[in-house]
């Protein structure tokens, strides 16, 4: 496979990456990749990765993942922590990166599904892990779009509009 995709969408847990993604993608007309999506689909669910073989591991399938979805040409969202690698961070430099903020209080409602092994202490993991990672986004990306308090489909429009700009 070799391509890129049209935009890379990165930001925390709950931030609506792939529902902004799924979005864009149609707008465009391109396919659409999630790099959790892939990590599921190859390794079984992310909890029981994290629980059974730990989160350095995770974090091997995760860069690998997101190495191969660099190379394809679908809108690609990454998963919250996919920053932390240096080596994507730096792959990302090549990219077109939209990064999906939110606010904690509007996050705390998306976050119940458990599938996030990372936020099972509640909405304070959750801030702190952001407050980690937050000049890392900012470092990868190209502009910053705030998810709180709008329809998925209207950022999506700002994206696809963002898009054309590029
Ligand atoms: C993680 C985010 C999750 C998933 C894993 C770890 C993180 O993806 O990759 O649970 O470290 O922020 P989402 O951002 O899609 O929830």
């Amino acid at each position: 496979m070799t391509g890129r995709p049209p935009v890379v969408l990165i930001g925390p847990m709950g931030a609506g990456k792939t529902r902004v993604g799924k979005r864009v993608a149609r707008r465009i007309g391109a396919g659409f990749l999630d790099t959790d999506k892939v990590i599921v689909a190859e390794h079984g669910p992310i909890a029981a990765i994290f629980d059974e073989l730990g989160e350095p591991r995770f974090r091997e399938l995760e860069r690998e993942a997101v190495a191969r979805g660099l190379d394809d040409d679908k809108v690609l969202s990454l998963g919250g922590g996919a920053v932390i690698d240096a080596a994507t961070r730096s792959a990302l430099a090549d990219h077109r990166v939209v990064f999906l903020t939110v606010s904690a209080s509007a996050v705390e409602r998306r976050l119940g599904d458990g599938k996030r092994p990372l936020v099972r202490g509640g909405i304070s993991d959750w801030e702190r892990i952001f407050a980690e990672r937050l000049a890392l986004y900012r470092e990868v990306a190209d502009v910053e779009i705030d998810t709180s308090h709008r329809p998925y489909d209207a950022i999506a429009d700002e994206v696809t509009e963002w898009l054309g700009t590029r």
